[in-house]
């Protein structure tokens, strides 16, 4: 209410009193305060950070190979950026606040004008404090299109998040760094949702093909995912396409910031079961996203065509690879010895002080000079080792990686992986994107306490 009165007496006083942020043609996103209703009927409603004032923000849609112009215009009180997570972007639009650009301070507005040069699955998050902002509900979808996609008769968008909400007054948690949540799994919420509603469902017909698009926006929580009264193909994982559509015959694991595309044919009759679960804690499986099942229509007889390959993922040559021991340190139960934190070796003890829980190679937080330096075109080879009593989603900036197997095959491209503590996990990339990119852990409350580095590609 307050926002709109003041609107209106502002247009009151004509064109020089308005600051002229965007000419018509800019399209705007806007950073702002919100109220939504994310917990049930009868509890009160949430103030969120958002994106043009819904949760998850608006969905963003372009065709591969478009330019895409967005102007951030920051309404809230603190500074904030855009990350587009996964897009393998020109590094000055990474969006990473004291990385890749400044970040737009209260008021101010930020440029973003790129080419989406992959079709796929993507999303995009504030990167500055993004522990609380993420937590607030500054994120949405990105999808970018095939120029031909494939022949299904539905395309849906389930973004999965949660929330940790007071019951009380609706409003989130406080504070966002808690030490607790830091030092042991991370923010994980107390209400689960698909696009922003805790209760979502969606109606599907008997022998329907649908392409399903999950994106685990949540701060921290892994979702296990089981499917029902549906039988499906993972055609994509974090935006990039598989080579060939792979029957699914087991639970999907879904770490924070991982999407996987699926398609799936309803097998469900009508009244019948339908939909996606989740794992609980006790083991028990909950519905996150039911379905509806009315009405049939005759199956399609094939399975699904693989998608289009996305340009330039020629599967990096081991033979000539640097390697590189990302060695992941700290948190509860495990601890550590010490690392260095603002140029100083520190226990853990003076760590902890210093809000840092974590640290990646003996180093807590951003280091000034990089985890590695490569050049343009070289391949590198990640050795990613868990010390801690946790799992990580690592994530990379800029690039996609494959999985190194043990017997040196490599897996599908991917910009975030879990890794488990005390499973040795290997990584490899062609550094073919330069800049600065941000390596780092996508539980966002690790990130904000030591598991955050950096490589640079010249
Ligand atoms: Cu989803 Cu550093 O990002
Ligand atoms: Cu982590």
């Amino acid at each position: 209410m307050m926002n709109i009165i003041r609107r209106q007496f502002c247009a009151g006083l004509g064109a020089v009193a308005l600051p002229l942020r965007a000419s018509a043609s800019t399209q705007t996103i806007r950073a702002q305060k919100a109220t939504v209703q994310l917990a049930p009927e009868g509890y009160p409603a949430t103030e969120v950070w958002s994106y043009d004032g819904t949760l998850p923000g608006p969905l963003i849609r372009v065709r591969q190979g478009q330019r895409l112009t967005r102007q951030l215009v920051n309404d809230l009180d603190v500074p904030t950026s855009i990350h587009w997570h996964g897009i393998r972007i020109d590094n000055a639009m990474d969006g990473v606040s004291g990385l890749t650009q400044d970040p737009a301070a209260a008021g101010e507005t930020f440029d973003y004008d790129f080419v989406v040069p992959d079709a796929g699955t993507y999303w995009y998050h504030a990167h500055k404090n993004s522990m609380e902002q993420v937590g607030r509900g500054l994120s949405g979808v990105l999808i970018v299109d095939e120029p031909t996609p494939p022949d299904v008769d539905r395309d849906e968008v389930l973004m999965l998040d949660d929330w940790l909400l007071d019951p009380d007054t609706g409003g989130f948690v406080e504070p966002f760094d808690h030490p607790m949540m830091m030092s042991h799994g991370g923010r994980t919420g107390n209400l689960v949702g698909v696009n922003g509603r805790y209760d979502f469902t969606m109606s599907a017909i008997t022998g329907e093909r649908l392409r399903l698009r999950l994106i685990n926006a949540a701060n921290a929580r892994i979702f296990g995912l089981r499917l029902e009264g549906m039988k499906a193909w993972t055609v994509a994982l974090d935006g990039m396409p598989l080579d060939r559509p792979e029957a699914l015959s087991e639970d999907i694991i879904l770490a924070p910031a991982q999407r996987i595309d699926l398609i799936v044919d309803i097998t469900a009759s009508e009244g019948e079961p339908a939909g996606i679960l989740m794992a609980m804690n006790d083991n028990s499986w909950q519905a996150l996203a039911d379905m509806t099942v009315a009405g049939s229509q005759s199956p399609r007889a094939d399975a699904p065509a693989p998608l289009p390959a996305n340009p330039n993922t020629a599967l990096p040559d081991l033979a000539t690879a640097r390697r590189f021991d990302l060695v992941m340190e700290g948190g509860a139960m495990a601890g550590m010895e010490s690392a260095v934190y603002n140029g100083q070796t520190l226990d853990f003890r003076a760590l902890i002080d210093q809000g840092q829980f974590w640290a990646l190679s003996g180093q807590a937080g951003l280091s000034e000079t990089p985890f590695a330096s490569l050049a343009r075109g070289e391949v590198a080879r990640v050795a990613l080792t868990n010390r801690t009593a946790f799992p990580h989603a690592i994530h990379l900036h800029g690039m996609h990686f494959r999985q190194v197997s043990a017997d040196g095959s490599l897996g599908p491209l991917r910009d975030t992986i879990l890794s488990y503590p005390d499973e040795p996990l290997e990584i490899a990339f062609t550094a073919d994107n330069p800049g600065k990119w941000l390596f780092h852990c996508h539980m966002l409350a690790h990130a904000a306490s030591g598991m955050n580095t950096w490589i640079e590609v010249t």
